[in-house]
């Protein structure tokens, strides 16, 4: 089965409570649609001018949206509950209630809000809007997990030949959020994309390659010597997990390469989790082996949050959508294990 296929299976089996911001995004509310026929949630909120969504749920001829659970930021009847909240989470940081007023009335903001009450598990937005506008609210009011300082992002790469990772899948990471990662951030990446892999890419046994440019002291630099100090913290916060660095890319996922330059290691030649040294190295990665490879890549799923808060590419299709509704609930899901 494609991991697609699995991965709303595993949806369909644990369903949760999901809220999309951009309610009024085509894109957004044709893929809940599709979300709720399918019974990927349990309880979807969609948030928006009621208006708007109601005249776009006739215009495309949308058949399921009234089981969903439609808010309108501006005119909520629980503004002031959700803007003392706000206002108590940040009046530290400067936010007024004239200013908490007007925060709530973002889609973006009362998502987040709606999450830290506990009425809803998990978020998925950015079809409309850009990164740094998704995360800002989610860093600033659900912020991250307990033993985690920052957030990152995975890919599952889905490969059209199942030789490398575990069948054909690998998890890359940190391709999306945290430009300059500390050595311990760096170690935070590889405990959490281990998890991403067993949670979400359904890998039984991940395997986490700490890439470098160099291979087991290949060569001598202070970039390698971090790689090398992320893998040891790494190993110290997760004990039982099979992890390995400093690794090259071919090293970590090319066996007989492995054989020659990493002797002996438990992850050099089998790596289906790759940690890549820092944001740009990730990113570039990734689309790289999307665009040459034709390699089907899913996500970003971001990692390390108190609770799942996924952020789309502007480009997405209808379909990608749908696909990440399912990964934040299996995400939702595992957080209640
Ligand atoms: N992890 C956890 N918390 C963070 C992180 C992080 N990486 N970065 C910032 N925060 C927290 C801060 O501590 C702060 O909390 P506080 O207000 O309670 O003190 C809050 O978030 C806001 O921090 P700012 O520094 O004001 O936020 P900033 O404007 O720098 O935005 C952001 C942070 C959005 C993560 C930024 O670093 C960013 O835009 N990163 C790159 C994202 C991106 O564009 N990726 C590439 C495209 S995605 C793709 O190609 C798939």
């Amino acid at each position: 089965m494609e991991l697609i296929e699995k991965i709303k299976k595993n949806a369909q089996a644990n369903p949760q409570r999901i809220v999309l911001p951009e309610g009024t995004e085509e894109r957004t509310l044709k893929a809940a649609d599709i979300a709720l026929e399918q019974k990927l949630v349990k309880e979807l909120v969609i948030l928006g001018d009621e208006k708007k969504i109601k005249e776009m749920v006739v215009e495309f001829g949308l058949k399921n949206i009234d089981k969903a659970i439609l808010i309108d930021p501006v005119n909520n009847p629980r503004k002031e509950y959700f803007a003392n909240m706000l206002y108590e989470l940040r009046k530290t940081k400067g936010v007024d209630l004239d200013k908490a007023f007007k925060l709530v009335e973002d889609p973006l903001y009362l998502a987040v809000l709606l999450i830290k009450a506990g009425e809803v598990d998990g978020e998925l937005a950015g079809a409309d809007n850009a990164t740094g506008d998704v995360l800002r609210p989610a860093l600033q009011i659900v912020k991250t997990r307990p033993g985690i300082s920052s957030v990152s992002g995975a890919f599952m790469m889905v490969l059209p030949k199942k030789n490398y990772g575990d069948d054909g899948v690998l998890v890359f990471a940190d391709c999306a959020v945290t430009p300059d990662a500390t050595v311990q951030q760096l170690a935070e990446v590889a405990v959490v994309s281990a998890e991403t892999a067993k949670n979400i890419a359904c890998i039984k046994e991940p395997r986490v390659a700490m890439l470098s440019f160099s291979t087991k002291g290949s060569a001598k630099h202070e970039k390698v010597d971090r790689v090398v100090e992320a893998t040891r913290i790494a190993r110290e916060m997760a004990p039982d997990l099979k992890i390995d660095g400093e690794l090259q890319a071919d090293a970590a996922i090319v066996p007989s390469v492995a054989k020659k330059k990493a002797p002996g290691s438990d992850v050099a030649g089998n790596a289906n989790v790759l940690i890549f040294p820092s944001l740009e190295t990730g990113n570039i990665a990734y689309k790289l082996v999307q665009r040459i490879g034709d390699v089907e890549a899913v996500g970003p799923v971001l990692q390390g949050m108190a609770a799942p808060i996924n952020d789309l590419s502007r480009g997405c299709s209808v379909d990608d959508i749908v696909n990440m509704i399912a990964v934040t609930v299996n995400q939702a899901a595992a957080n209640k294990k």
